[in-house]
């Protein structure tokens, strides 16, 4: 697995500390609230782990399965939710919490549904962001970084399944992937 790393981009240490200033953020932002907080599976699981045991407000935790890769590392652009909303949210302040945000396809068809079922609020944040390839006009209210336009792995994101465990996250190899 470590030989097909080819750089890493963002370190343990540097995650853990911009994930707890994220949820210092939200922990401001929603004070005296009970945000529902949605995570985009399978991508966000550790970021999602790391982030709500530092936000310290009375929360609700749900997930939708969402994916648009299948196995290969070009977005299909056609976005596969993998439940119909089994949950209420009208009228609640909702986040959605997602790994990274490459053309938008993603959050913006998620945004759209959820907007369909209207809560008093919804909000963004997502861990990775790679805004020059973005298709769909889409931004995030909490980022943790800007990444390179190079395919990540770690740190829950994955390539054809693999990497998620790795602790950092990484760029791979292009030979790995293409
Ligand atoms: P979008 O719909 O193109 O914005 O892509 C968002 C989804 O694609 C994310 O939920 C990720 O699962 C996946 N994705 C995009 N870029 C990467 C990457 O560099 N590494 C791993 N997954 C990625
Ligand atoms: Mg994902």
């Amino acid at each position: 697995m470590i030989n097909d790393i080819k750089e890493i981009i963002f370190s343990e240490e540097q995650i853990k500390r911009r994930v707890k200033e994220l949820a210092e953020q939200i922990n401001l932002d929603y004070a005296g609230k009970s945000p529902l907080l949605i995570g985009i599976l399978k991508g966000c699981f550790i970021f999602f782990a790391d982030l709500v045991r530092s936000i310290d407000l009375k929360c609700e935790i749900r997930f939708i399965l969402a994916s648009s890769y299948g196995f290969s590392s070009i977005s299909t652009g056609n976005v596969k939710v993998g439940t119909e909303l089994d949950f209420e949210i009208a009228g609640r302040d909702v986040i959605l919490i997602e790994d990274i945000l490459d053309s938008g396809i993603t959050l913006s068809a998620l945004r759209k549904l959820l907007l369909r079922n209207e809560p008093e609020s919804l909000r963004i944040c997502v861990l990775l962001d790679k805004p020059d390839r973005r298709q769909i006009p889409v931004d995030a209210d909490y980022l943790g970084f800007v990444c390179p336009d190079e395919f990540m792995v770690g740190y829950g994101l994955d390539y054809a399944e693999g990497y998620r465990n790795l602790p950092y996250i990484a760029s791979l190899k292009p030979e790995v992937y293409s």
